[in-house]
């Protein structure tokens, strides 16, 4: 054997080390979550290095808590370690990911989601065993609140800026004044942020989870955009007709367990001249094509998540969150739409253009 091929034992260490890596990142989660709650982070944020007793003073902790938090997350590579003067410091991008709430690379919300996935384990049991659906509203209610907040700061970041002007026409549309539903808005983060940039257009956003729509009513309220935002409970497929010059789809579609009966009820509440904005997880067509890490977190939670509430709604067609653009074009095809552009992407979302 060549002195460079790994032997057995080599490749055993290695794939062992690999997963003690995920569970080191597992507990650094956890740190990532006091963090943010204690308001460690945001004590750390553009004040240069700090002693762990300075920490502890900013954010009313105490001392020796802070200290070894403070060694994990250097361990973790969150923040920075000077031995010399045994104080700690967070780079500016180390505070845009944990300390900045408007950043769209602010991560500490996301956690909320692994944080559900295992509080729900026992139902994920019972679900694999049966074949039983698990509906959105069932899981940990921070699944709902993690899903938003995380999602919320890539559409601040996208939305308005480069989704919109992506489809042809439609930021002129918004502008004189249309009918624009979003299905499945969960807290409608999505849906206000058009309802603020456009303010001769209606908004109308729709979700069947109702403390959802409770939530986006108070989130209108704050945003200031109750006269032109309004959100109600309905499904996919019998929310009521406004003849919309706009309908998207964020980060739903593949929830759904009729897509295809979706699109058809889009197709026809859709006015002449009209585009669907379809928002789904960024994802190639074959399996093969996917085994990275923005696959690892997107098949994980399709399991638990999508399938789980597709399946739950009678399951006729299952797609997962990495569905990839074949099998969502052919979901609108044969809804009878003609015009299926991919209009955008970030390494996180496909963003498509549909119409008629
Ligand atoms: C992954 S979340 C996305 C929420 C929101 N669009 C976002 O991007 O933050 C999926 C949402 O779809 C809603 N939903 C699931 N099935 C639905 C259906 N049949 N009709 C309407 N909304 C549905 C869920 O309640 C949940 O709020």
């Amino acid at each position: 054997m060549d002195a460079s091929t790994p032997s057995a034992d080599d490749k055993l260490m290695a794939f062992a080390m690999r997963t003690i890596n995920d569970i080191a990142a597992g507990y650094t989660g956890v740190m990532v979550s006091l963090g943010h709650k204690l308001g460690l982070y945001k004590a750390l944020a553009g004040a240069g290095p700090l002693s762990a007793k300075e920490v502890a003073t900013r954010s009313r902790c105490a001392e020796r808590y802070v200290r070894e938090w403070l060694n994990a997350q250097a361990a973790s590579g969150y923040l920075g370690y000077h031995a010399v003067s045994d104080t700690y410091e967070l780079s500016p991008e180390q505070a845009a990911v944990l300390a900045d709430e408007d950043s769209p690379v602010f991560i500490p919300h996301a956690w909320n989601v692994p944080a559900s996935m295992w509080f729900d384990e026992p139902q994920a049991l019972e679900a694999f065993r049966t074949g039983r659906g698990v509906a959105w509203g069932e899981h940990h209610e921070g699944m709902a609140c993690g899903v938003a907040a995380f999602y919320r700061n890539g559409y601040k970041a996208s939305l308005v800026q480069q989704w919109l002007p992506a489809l042809d026409g439609v930021v002129q549309q918004l502008e004189a004044g249309i009918e624009v539903a979003d299905i499945g808005c969960g807290h409608g983060h999505s849906t206000l942020l058009m309802a603020q940039a456009f303010p001769r257009s209606r908004f109308s956003g729709f979700d069947t989870h109702a403390a959802s729509i409770a939530q986006a009513c108070r989130n209108a309220e704050a945003a200031g955009v109750g006269d032109r935002a309004r959100f109600d409970l309905a499904r996919a497929t019998d929310y009521p007709d406004r003849r919309y010059g706009l309908i998207c789809f964020f980060d739903v579609l593949h929830d759904l367990g009729d897509p295809v009966a979706a699109a058809r009820h889009a197709a026809q509440t859709l006015a002449p001249g009209g585009t669907v904005l379809l928002v789904e997880p960024f994802a190639n067509d074959r399996v093969e094509e996917n085994l990275g890490t923005v696959g690892q977190l997107y098949y994980a939670g399709s399991t638990l998540i999508c399938c789980a509430h597709a399946i739950s709604e009678g399951g006729r067609m299952v797609l997962g969150a990495q569905a990839g653009q074949a099998r969502l074009e052919e979901v609108f095809r044969k809804a009878g739409f003609t015009h299926f552009r991919r209009a955008a992407e970030t390494p996180f979302n496909l963003i498509f253009e549909i119409r008629r």
